[in-house]
């Protein structure tokens, strides 16, 4: 089967600003129907991607294309207003003069009272219908974001490109929002690239998650399996804290107070770091100085001494100062399960759950 053309396209996106390059050789595909989350840490380049295929910022190098269809390369440039892309960006601005309708109806073409009434049907999905007429000065931070939801949507976009687009909400309003907004525009069938800073909001949104640093796509994938087989150890910890413990190997394996790890075909003398969440520790008793037997699928048990325990709700995170050598682990553990600081217990670590990455400085 023919692969299908991706609604939208962007190859080997570059841009550099003052000789700094904070979009660094970009690939991206969406198609129909798709949400794609691009997720990293302030200041990678997420925004400055969305702003090129908008047509705002101008690439340095690169293509991008929708339904197979170039937008624009270094020679050919549609407008933006050419692009048939929606935007919904973080510094969204609604014209001051314009009432609340007026604002969605403004990108749409019809006539006044069938404009109206799309305005209307729009502003109803995002709960704001009722400040129809109202002015932009009138409504809190929140209120005009839903209405600059509302005005993205309104003229039914094949491609919808959304910065933070639901941050100005509170919890509550926001899912209900966000998971309205995206399956109207997945009915729809527009290509949607989202950007979030969020790993839970982009884990739960996105059928795809492209991990963002330093300008570069370090890992694209299923949110199941990015948060499962991260690239490396800062892909990991993007999405949770997480516990790395040192080892060096000798004979193909490394000893850690965990017991063994074989790291077959690394040379002798290579750093590991072995990576866990602390979702993933064991805790159990200590018994008179002894904890739990080993088992294959827990390695061995280490000791250590509770410093904090903290509720949080529907888990409780517990530090420990392990014995071996004096470091500080994390466990989540079921909150109903705080110990106080000064108990001695015992830490495992469930094999299937640890990631081994060559130590890097
Ligand atoms: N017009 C500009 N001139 C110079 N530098 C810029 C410009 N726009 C962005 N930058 C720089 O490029 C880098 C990437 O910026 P960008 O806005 O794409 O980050 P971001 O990933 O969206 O971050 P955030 O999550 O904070 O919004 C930043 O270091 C920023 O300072
Ligand atoms: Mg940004």
């Amino acid at each position: 089967m023919a692969p299908k053309t991706p609604r939208l396209e962007i190859k080997s996106l570059v841009k550099s600003y003052q000789g700094r390059r904070v979009v660094d050789d970009v690939s991206l595909a969406v198609q129909p129907g798709q949400v794609t989350c691009l997720l990293g840490p302030s200041g990678c380049g997420k925004s400055t991607t969305l702003r090129m295929i908008a047509g705002i910022e101008m690439q340095d190098r690169g293509e991008i294309w929708a339904d197979g269809k170039l937008l624009c390369d270094t020679v050919h440039r549609i407008p933006p207003e050419g692009r048939g892309i929606g935007l919904m960006f973080q510094d969204f601005a609604l014209f001051p003069h314009l009432s609340v309708a007026q604002n969605v109806a403004f990108g749409l073409r019809g006539p006044r009272g069938v404009l109206r009434q799309q305005a209307e049907a729009q502003l109803e999905k995002v709960g704001m219908l009722a400040y129809a007429d109202n002015y932009p000065h009138e409504l809190s931070g929140g209120e005009q974001q839903r209405v600059a939801l509302a005005r993205a949507l309104a003229p039914k976009p094949s491609i919808m490109l959304m910065d933070e687009p639901f941050s100005g909400l509170d919890n509550r309003l926001r899912d209900g929002i966000r998971d309205e907004t995206l399956d109207l525009l997945k009915e729809a069938g527009a290509a949607v690239l989202l950007v979030t800073h969020e790993p839970a909001e982009a884990m739960r949104m996105a059928d795809e998650i492209a991990l963002m640093r330093d300008g570069k796509i370090v890992q694209r994938g299923a949110p199941y399996n990015v948060y499962n087989a991260p690239a490396d150890k800062e892909a990991a910890a993007f999405f949770s804290d997480i516990n790395v413990i040192r080892g060096t190997v000798r004979n193909a394996l490394t000893e850690t107070a965990f017991g063994q790890f074989l790291a077959p075909g690394t040379p002798d003398g290579t750093e590991l770091d072995i990576v866990i969440r602390p979702q993933h520790l064991k805790i159990d008793f200590d018994r008179d100085g002894r904890g739990p037997n080993p088992t294959a699928q827990d390695g061995t048990p280490a000791r250590g001494v509770v410093e904090r325990a903290r509720f949080m709700g529907s888990e409780s995170l517990v530090e420990f100062r392990m014995d071996y050598d004096g470091s500080v682990l994390k466990a989540a553990v079921p909150s109903v399960f705080l110990p106080k600081p000064g108990t001695a217990l015992w830490l495992m670590i469930r094999r299937d759950r640890c990631f081994v990455f060559p130590h890097r400085s």
